[in-house]
């Protein structure tokens, strides 16, 4: 099978990704897989690369080369998708491939945006297809599938810069004086924090609208705890969920941020399986089946819980969850028996169906 690997990309995940597509490369069996690393540049280029190892979070990270050889991506009609390569003799047609992995985390790699321009060249690709992945990466429009579903989400309100709220205004829509804000589209906490007055808010926001045009003010549930759920599907439409983990950041970082989760050694620690009460572990599990299937998630997805006593939230799912090192979703489906090679071939499987 001709497996592409699309990784990097223009989201602020870009290094996260590049941590991803390391573990990914590493476990598709060569004998089964031949894969090309097609490496997405900051500024959106799309570039030939090899799996030479690059500066990085965790010990592996691939490089995106500087220049090389520049990939186009055109739909070929009749089922064809043609991979052009650009170079300073021209133009070449490089084999089709049979299948492409988006390893891309954040907008336009995670949001439906990518998967757009595969389906438009009528290849398969691991994962979920357009509307799954918008609909999970806005963090607003998933809230509202969720509850209109029944399914338990911590009060937010959503914000635009159009249309400010005052910090008294967000505390009396979340009833609580201590919020986090965050971007609505963006993944790894990246854009994150905590107010707890109003001048605490003011920063806050302009942090989250550095990413996003429209951010979310959220209920900051305490005490808390954080639990996921790794949720896959096979070839013949089987969803099963895996045993769970649970997050524990260290003190100093007060919530799972970015530099908790990739920068800091000791930032977290990850509890693989979380010790939760057997009906609550069961009561999350179904939880996280049903956000995959509100949210039309395909093929895979990391649902990230709150527990606050036996109290259960549904914070959001990952259509494109983080591979690397330390990353729970691949950890997860070990610990409830599937390797991480296994697992690669289910997803493909999924996706060649
Ligand atoms: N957004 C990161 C990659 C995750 O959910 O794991
Ligand atoms: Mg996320």
């Amino acid at each position: 099978t001709r497996v592409a690997i699309l990784f990097g990309g223009r989201s602020a995940e870009h290094d996260v990704s590049r941590a991803s597509a390391a573990n990914v490369l590493r476990s598709l069996d060569p004998s089964r897989y031949d894969v090309t690393l097609i490496g997405i540049a900051r500024d959106g280029r799309w570039i030939v690369a090899d799996a030479g190892n690059g500066a990085g979070i965790g010990a592996v990270a691939l490089a995106i080369p500087d220049d090389g050889p520049q990939l186009t991506l055109l739909p070929g009609g009749h089922g064809r998708t043609l991979v052009l390569e650009r170079n300073t003799a021209g133009i070449r047609e490089l084999p089709a491939f049979d299948l492409f992995f988006p390893v891309l985390h954040g907008p336009n790699g995670e949001d439906g945006t990518v998967q757009g321009a595969l389906e438009l060249c009528d290849v398969a690709y691991v994962g979920s297809r357009v509307m799954g992945s918008a609909a999970s990466m806005d963090k607003d429009i998933a809230k509202r599938l969720m509850r209109d579903a029944g399914l338990p989400v911590v009060p937010y309100v959503a914000m635009s810069a159009m249309s400010p709220l005052t910090y008294d205004d967000a505390v009396g829509a979340v009833g609580s004086p201590e919020v986090f804000v965050k971007p609505a589209n963006m993944g790894s906490s990246v854009g994150v924090s905590k107010a707890r007055t109003a001048q605490e808010f003011e920063a806050c926001c302009g942090l989250a609208f550095r990413f996003d045009r429209k951010i979310l003010i959220e209920r900051c549930v305490a005490p808390v705890r954080e639990i996921e759920c790794s949720v896959l599907e096979d070839a013949n439409g089987n969803i099963r969920a895996s045993q769970l983990g649970e997050i524990v950041p260290a003190d100093k970082h007060g919530f799972y941020s970015y530099d908790a989760k990739y920068l800091d050694d000791d930032g977290a620690a990850l509890q693989v399986p979380a010790d939760v009460p057997p009906p609550v572990a069961d009561r999350i599990r179904e939880f996280a089946i049903k956000t995959f299937r509100v949210l039309g998630c395909e093929g895979m997805a990391r649902v990230d819980f709150f527990l606050n006593g036996q109290q259960v939230f549904v914070n959001e799912a990952n259509t494109l969850p983080g591979f690397t090192n330390i990353s729970m979703y691949p950890r997860l489906w070990e610990a409830s028996g599937l390797s991480q090679s296994d697992l690669m071939d289910v997803l493909i499987g999924h996706a060649l169906e």
